[in-house]
């Protein structure tokens, strides 16, 4: 890949909320499994402590999780989003840190105690943008939530007790493209 495409990626992923309860053409859950599997192994963690985790949600792990949200959270304003993550998205992927990784870090390396917890958050951001990225190249739609407390109480039992729930990325064969995006002038600048 070369530096123009890996900056194409990066300027073309986007928030798209206009989902189809279905996966496109020519891609399958094994694919985005891969492609989160190595994103969650090669994003770097602080210390390579590793701490990113992931889960894929689809099907009735899927809905169930989106339809507790929709039950739990106050006000008919508030159900829109996560009713829709429910009726109209294919999946989500949950991403998580491991406190058990952050706790073991800090009883080690004491000096840098208060920072573990954000370095977990800086390298989950790094996951989910990764993914969100690498989603949009296989031509799916998908956009960033948190509802970290009302998904928790519905995740799979499976899921350790230590891992901290971070973000939930919503995906489905687009139905529509986002909108126009604005920007606001930042330019970097260079001093030697
Ligand atoms: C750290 C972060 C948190 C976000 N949280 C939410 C969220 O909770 N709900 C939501 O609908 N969008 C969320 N977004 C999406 C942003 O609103 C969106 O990325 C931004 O408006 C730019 O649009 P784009 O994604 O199409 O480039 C989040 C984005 C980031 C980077």
């Amino acid at each position: 890949m070369t530096v123009d495409n890996y900056l194409k990626a990066i300027a073309t992923r986007r928030t798209t909320y206009a989902l189809k309860p279905e996966l496109p053409a020519g891609v399958s859950i094994n694919d985005i499994q891969r492609a989160v599997q190595t994103i969650i192994k090669e994003t770097p963690t602080s210390f390579n402590s590793q701490v990113n985790r992931a889960i894929i949600l689809t099907g009735e792990a899927h809905k169930s999780v989106w339809d507790h949200v929709v039950k739990n959270i106050p006000g008919e304003a508030g159900k829109k989003r996560p009713q829709s993550a429910r009726d109209e998205a294919y999946g989500s992927i949950i991403f998580f840190t491991d406190d058990v990784i952050t706790e073991k870090l800090q009883a080690q390396f004491a000096a840098f105690a208060a920072a573990f917890p954000q370095f977990a958050d800086h390298s989950s951001g790094a996951a989910q943008i990764h993914t969100w990225t690498v989603l949009h190249q296989l031509g799916l739609g998908s956009h960033l939530q948190h509802y970290n407390g009302y998904v928790k109480g519905a995740l799979p039992k499976e899921i350790p007790v230590t891992w901290s729930i971070h973000a939930q990325l919503v995906f489905g064969a687009p139905a529509a493209e986002p909108g126009e995006k604005s920007y606001a002038e930042n330019p970097v600048k260079v001093f030697s």
